[in-house]
């Protein structure tokens, strides 16, 4: 039989025990939530503030983290809590240099019981979710990117609620749509994106954030720029053009961009995105006005990029061969984020300007190209 016991915020901040409970677990602070059920019907009660005792020795699990972010975010973690602490997963094969840097396991995010057993046997306290299908390849296969992006994300809520865990989801300028404020676009406004990717990422902040009010899971997500790395291949999003440039520029010197020259979209280096994660899974729950928040670094168009490249590759020719799905799914993001919650909440600063940005891409691509060679 299904009992429903929720302690009302109000009675909650006034009494020390939550009366309706059998187990009388003390309340430590006014938005915390005990109950007997949670959406799989397990038994549930979240007493402690999560970010006392967690965030000094976390246990971390990451999804879908063989893509462009996990490896790197996995490597910064792993400094910060040691190797053995941090697991990578996701469904396709890693390479030897992935494989011998650390835990690595086969997990697929639909497999609610794997991901389940996953997390008890480890000891998982925090939980990094990044597998997704993102924006272009989400409207290429509709069905999948559903299923991937919603009902795995609701397999690892209910775990992340059972099992207590902080959790971390990363949003994305797609979660935003033609209707809502362009430039700049603040945390809180009208969201009604156009791609499945989008809706999945609404969905995603939404659930979180009702969630963690109900029950007081710990969520926390950060909507991501277009995220620019030398290292990782992007994977199927709007704003890869910007990964691609840097890679023709030096090997070719030239690049057929898919998106109008005066296209601009925020973009961030990827240290700064790995350091805003960790920086923002850190901070203590109390500093958080919100459980969603934009980060913004720079905001650039291609004919901007191409400028500050053509300062070290002055040969640099570009041509615009413009893919209809993706630059309608640019004319509806963001130009620029307001992020100032995040800068005054929890001390957000990115770290690479455009020039800075350009140098650091330029010289880790010609790095690579030299090793590879
Ligand atoms: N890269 C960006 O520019 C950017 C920007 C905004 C937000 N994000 C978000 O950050 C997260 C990571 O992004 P990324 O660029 O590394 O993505 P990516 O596409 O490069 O990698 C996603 C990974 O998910 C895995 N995956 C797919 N289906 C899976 C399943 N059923 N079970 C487990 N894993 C599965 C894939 O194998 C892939 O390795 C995503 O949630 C994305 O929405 C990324």
């Amino acid at each position: 039989m299904l009992s429903v016991r929720v302690c009302s915020p109000g009675s909650a901040a006034s009494l020390r025990f939550c009366l309706g409970c059998t187990n009388k677990i003390p309340l430590m602070r006014e938005s915390t939530r005990c109950m007997s059920w949670s959406p799989r019907q397990l038994r549930v009660q979240i007493s402690n503030p999560p970010d006392t005792v967690k965030s000094e020795h976390p246990r971390v699990l990451i999804t879908g983290g063989l893509g462009q972010l996990g490896v790197g975010l996995a490597r910064l973690l792993r400094k910060q809590y040691g190797k053995n602490n941090v697991i990578l997963s996701d469904i396709k094969k890693p390479s030897d240099e992935v494989y011998n840097s650390g835990p690595f396991v086969y997990a697929d995010v639909l497999d609610y019981k794997n991901l389940q057993e996953l997390v008890i046997n480890n000891r998982i306290t925090w939980l990094v979710h990044y597998s997704a299908l993102l924006s272009a390849i989400g409207e290429a296969n509709v069905a999948l990117a559903r299923r991937v992006n919603i009902t795995g994300l609701h397999n690892v809520l209910d775990i992340a609620l059972e099992n207590r865990l902080r959790l971390f989801v990363p949003s994305t300028i797609g979660a935003f749509g033609p209707t809502s404020p362009r430039d700049p676009t603040p945390d809180l406004c009208i969201q009604r994106p156009r791609t499945i990717y989008g809706v999945s990422k609404v969905h995603a902040e939404l659930i979180g954030e009702y969630f963690h009010h109900k029950y007081g899971l710990d969520f926390r997500c950060l909507r991501y720029p277009g995220i620019i790395s030398a290292d990782t291949e992007p994977g199927g999003g709007t704003t890869d053009y910007a990964v691609k440039i840097f890679h023709d520029a030096v090997n070719s010197k030239t690049f057929d961009c898919y998106l109008r020259p005066d296209t601009r979209l925020p973009m961030m280096h990827i240290s700064d995105c790995h350091r805003a994660t960790l920086e923002f899974l850190q901070a203590p729950a109390g500093q958080l006005t919100l459980r969603t928040y934009n980060i913004g670094a720079v905001s650039f168009t291609p004919e901007e990029v191409a400028a500050e490249i053509r300062s070290h590759i002055p040969e640099l020719r570009v041509t615009y061969t413009l893919d209809a799905v993706r630059q309608s799914i640019a004319d509806s993001w963001p130009r620029r984020f307001d992020d100032s919650n995040a800068r005054r909440d929890w001390g957000w600063k990115p770290s690479f300007s455009l020039p800075e940005l350009v140098s650091d891409m330029l010289r880790s691509v010609r790095a690579q190209r030299e090793k590879e060679s």
